[in-house]
């Protein structure tokens, strides 16, 4: 409704002004000269020209189906969001996390961790399960942005452990679809508890798992993103707050407790 209305009354610039005002909201001092300043540095070291012709041989598909995933060519646009994402994760303030970003898609999020010094590892489906467009453009772009080599081709399914390669200290994953969003077998809180359990497995002590779910208003109503069953797991394990769900493993003790004899 508000974004309706914004858009019938304010300029495109002022609107992009609020848009990235509201996702620099949160983002642990992170602010707009911060984010420019990252987008233009990784920029710098990216063929740009290279990137233009990518984009290029996708414009008729783009122009069939303006969201189809063609539209993540737009650096502009998806490079920004992805620094915001980690920004509000507090990850420029950090250096040296091991970080995994299930469904990573384009890698943008990608290249935004690498960008603040850490290790980062993608999954995402087999490019063999994905439709043809999906295909070639989450392969350009990661083989793009140098990551070819760190995608883990993995479907993530339901009550079905990762087959992952490490541990992490965080693991996040933006836009979620592999819950089989939209989908009649969507995932409900069994599906949802045994993923926890399974990425909690996967974290190091005070890791973090973040996500951010799809909407599904026909399924969810008035919740939107859930059920109340899936809400209060996510609840009891970590904050929701919408569609932002973040969930923390306990640190490792300070002093190991040694086992008490009796
Ligand atoms: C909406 S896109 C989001 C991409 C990226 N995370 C972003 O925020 O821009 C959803 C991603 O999840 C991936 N995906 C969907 N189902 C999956 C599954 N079962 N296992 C792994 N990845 C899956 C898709 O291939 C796609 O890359």
């Amino acid at each position: 409704m508000l974004k309706k209305l914004s858009r019938a009354v304010l300029p495109a610039s002022l609107r992009d002004w609020f848009h990235w005002q509201r996702l620099l909201w949160n983002c642990a001092g992170f602010g707009p000269g911060d984010l420019e300043r990252a987008y233009g540095e990784i920029c710098s070291g990216l063929d740009l020209a290279r990137l233009r012709a990518l984009r290029e041989g996708m414009r008729a598909t783009r122009e069939r189906d303006p969201r189809c995933p063609a539209k993540y060519y737009d650096v502009e646009h998806w490079l920004r969001i992805a620094l915001c994402n980690a920004a509000r994760l507090g990850l420029h303030r950090r250096r040296g996390l091991r970080i995994l970003d299930l469904g990573c898609g384009p890698g943008w999020f990608m290249a935004a961790c690498r960008h603040f010094g850490h290790e980062v590892d993608g999954l995402d489906l087999p490019y063999g399960m994905m439709d043809d467009v999906s295909a070639r453009v989450y392969r350009e772009l990661t083989d793009f942005l140098g990551f070819g080599d760190r995608v883990q081709e993995t479907r993530i399914e339901a009550l079905k452990a990762m087959p992952l390669r490490g541990e992490y200290d965080v693991i996040v994953a933006f836009l979620v679809c592999f819950n089989n969003h939209k989908q009649p077998d969507t995932w409900g809180a069994r599906e949802w508890r045994f993923f926890l359990d399974d990425a909690a497995a996967r974290l190091r002590p005070g890791g973090r798992l973040f996500m951010q779910l799809n909407s599904d208003r026909p399924r969810f109503g008035k919740r939107v993103f859930y059920d109340a069953e899936t809400l209060e797991l996510f609840a009891a394990r970590g904050q929701v707050r919408g569609k932002m769900v973040d969930i923390r493993t306990p640190s490792a003790p300070r002093h190991p407790v040694s086992a008490v004899s009796s």
